[in-house]
């Protein structure tokens, strides 16, 4: 059965798109099928991709609008192993437009569940906020993937992140858990970084991925070229970092899903 990891942190510039796109691509080069859906209305991930989010005539904004089916959505196979269901600002409106929905938060779930079957992995990114498109992704979600940038206010917001989390699993899906927390734009030249991912270690009690990805440029060149780390500079240490965090989650996931 494949799982489905949501990458949440209401915290903008943590490293979600990044690992949206990064961690989905590494999985694929190793033979998973994996879906991508793209929550954010920046439509990051959808663009990081080499799918241009303005000419898609349906995003997931026409998906949860009921406007769309989940394969007239779905841009299939954009690398080999990889699909997406882009986004675009589109999906700013979504939350007011939703607000009288029926079973508005479960939305995302009930349109995956069609296809959930077809894949080892989904990976959802979420907006930088606790909002509606947050909660759907979260009701669709098996587990929680949170990363936590390396700077001096990383442990900032994380206690209202995870109580969101309890909260919705308490309330709307029991079947939420935490996947685990990954250290992002990890800077080895400075004590910072260290001093971050150790007092992280130390007050959040949550499993951390031994990966740890570091600063490098070329992950944050990738996105203007529309491709992944794994395409755009394949021996980078990005892309060797992604590979190892996606080597983990397959691990992580025989050990505790078979
Ligand atoms: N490991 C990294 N090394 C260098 N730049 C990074 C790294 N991770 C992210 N970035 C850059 O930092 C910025 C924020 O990252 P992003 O993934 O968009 O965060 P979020 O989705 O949480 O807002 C982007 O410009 C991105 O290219
Ligand atoms: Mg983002």
């Amino acid at each position: 059965m494949g799982r489905t990891i949501v990458i949440a942190n209401q915290k903008g510039g943590v490293g979600k798109t990044t690992t949206s796109i990064n961690l989905s691509a590494a999985l694929a080069e190793q033979g998973q099928k994996v879906l991508v859906i793209d929550m954010d209305p920046q439509g990051n991930t959808t663009s990081g991709l080499g799918v241009e989010k303005d000419e898609v005539e349906n995003t997931v904004y026409e998906l949860l609008l009921g406007e769309c089916t989940i394969q007239e959505c779905m841009q299939k196979e954009i690398f080999e192993n990889l699909s997406i269901l882009p986004a675009n600002i589109n999906l700013a409106g979504a939350e007011i437009e939703l607000i009288s929905a029926e079973n508005k938060e479960y939305l995302l779930k009930n349109a995956l569940d069609e296809v959930k079957d077809q894949y080892d992995f989904i990976i959802i990114d979420c907006p930088p906020s606790l909002n509606l498109l947050t909660i759907n992704s979260m009701c669709a979600g098996d587990t929680v993937l949170v990363p936590i940038q390396c700077e001096y206010y990383a442990l900032e917001g994380l206690s209202q992140l995870m109580h969101t989390i309890d909260l919705v699993k308490e309330r709307l899906n029991p079947n939420l858990e935490m996947e685990g927390v990954v250290f992002t734009m990890y800077d080895a030249r400075t004590n910072l970084s260290l001093q971050v991912v150790e007092s992280v270690k130390n007050n959040l009690n949550q499993k951390v991925y031994k990966s740890i990805i570091p600063r490098n440029v070329r992950l944050a060149e990738a996105p203007s070229y529309g491709m992944p780390i794994t395409k755009y500079d394949k021996r980078s240490t990005g892309a060797e970092s992604y590979r190892l965090l996606a080597e983990e989650v397959i691990h992580r996931g025989e050990e505790e899903w078979q």
